[in-house]
């Protein structure tokens, strides 16, 4: 049987997603008991209060209140307060655009930590972790606030992405996915999975579209609270849904790998992973050599190559869209 991928269902149409089967699991006072070998197998954990537990949850509005601050007027800026779901009702997308970009540098060496607090207390895992230096911003208000000029190219960050795995784009086919809930995060206003499809190599069309025709099963959406960590494989077909909601939905992701980064040969780009042995002492400019030092790490430099050399005339490189998803 082959089906189009549904993200949403619609009145009258197919039935909406059912809820995803996602395991909670209680973080203990200096670990957080995630198999990662199970979320490669699949499995999708969610850490409860995650965020809560690195004490980072705070730090994370308060910075994101500071960001409102700059870019909206104030008394704007003083109705969103510490409402972050209700930004959408005073601000337009071009600002929440703004504020979006401007988190992308204030939250990153918070992001980074929090990354680094995470790998030390899910180990031992059998295998050493990778820290991926991504960050995703991703503020999601609801569809029908979106201006029709949103800004192109922010798909999965600020408007709707559809279904993929992120290896087509850069990372690496071992790695995990932290998503990271900063508000409550609503069946309507999150991510879509297709489990039935994992691990079937869903074909693309060389790009990022999902080619039609392929059986990818049931959609399968999420629900988390505020701070909670939701742990999936980057190689899931998932999709970002359409806010169909009356907040914005706010989350932060950040990646892992479980072992040496490994990069299929499709990929249209490359990112690096850093050792964390190496984070923070004189061998730091090395951290991500083990990474660089693959497959997709050369095909990465190949790619470049023609774009590093001066063109000529009626000739154009090829082009590597390296963004994470
Ligand atoms: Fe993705």
């Amino acid at each position: 049987m082959s089906e189009q991928p549904d993200r949403t269902g619609t009145p009258g149409g197919p039935p909406g997603p059912r809820p995803a089967p996602v395991r909670m699991v209680t973080p203990a006072a200096r670990t957080i008991p995630v198999p990662l070998h199970h979320v490669l197998e699949g499995a999708l954990i969610a850490v409860r209060r995650g965020l809560q537990h690195t004490g980072a949850l705070e730090e994370i509005r308060r910075e994101t209140g500071q960001a409102v601050a700059r870019i909206l007027p104030g008394p704007a800026a003083a109705r969103v307060g510490a409402s972050l779901e209700r930004l959408h009702l005073h601000a337009d997308t071009e600002q929440i655009s703004a504020i979006r970009t401007d988190l992308e540098t204030r939250l990153r060496p918070l992001a980074e930590a929090v990354l680094r607090d995470v790998a030390r207390a899910l180990e031992p895992q059998g295998a050493r972790l990778y820290l991926g230096g991504h960050l995703g911003i991703r503020v999601m208000p609801p569809q029908r606030s979106l201006a029709a000029g949103a800004p192109a190219g922010l798909e999965g960050f600020l408007t709707p992405r559809d279904a993929h795995v992120d290896s087509w784009f850069n990372t690496a086919v071992n790695t995990v996915n932290l998503w990271m809930a900063v508000g409550p995060v609503r069946r309507g206003n999150g991510l879509v999975f297709y489990p039935e499809a994992y691990r079937r190599a869903p074909r693309h069309d060389g790009r990022h579209t999902l080619l039609p025709g392929q059986h990818t099963g049931p959609p399968m959406d999420i629900e988390l609270a505020a701070g909670d960590i939701l742990f999936f494989a980057a190689d899931h077909l998932h999709a970002s849904q359409p806010n169909t909601t009356d907040e914005t939905r706010f989350v932060i992701t950040k990646r892992l790998c479980l072992g040496p980064p490994r990069y299929p040969r499709h990929a249209t780009g490359w990112v690096p992973y850093a050792d964390p042995r190496l984070l923070g002492g004189p061998l730091e400019p090395l951290a991500a050599l083990r990474s660089r030092l693959t497959g997709g790490g050369v095909r990465d430099l190949l790619r470049a190559w023609p774009r590093r050399r001066p063109r000529r005339p009626g000739r154009s490189g090829p082009v590597a869209d390296g963004r994470a998803r």
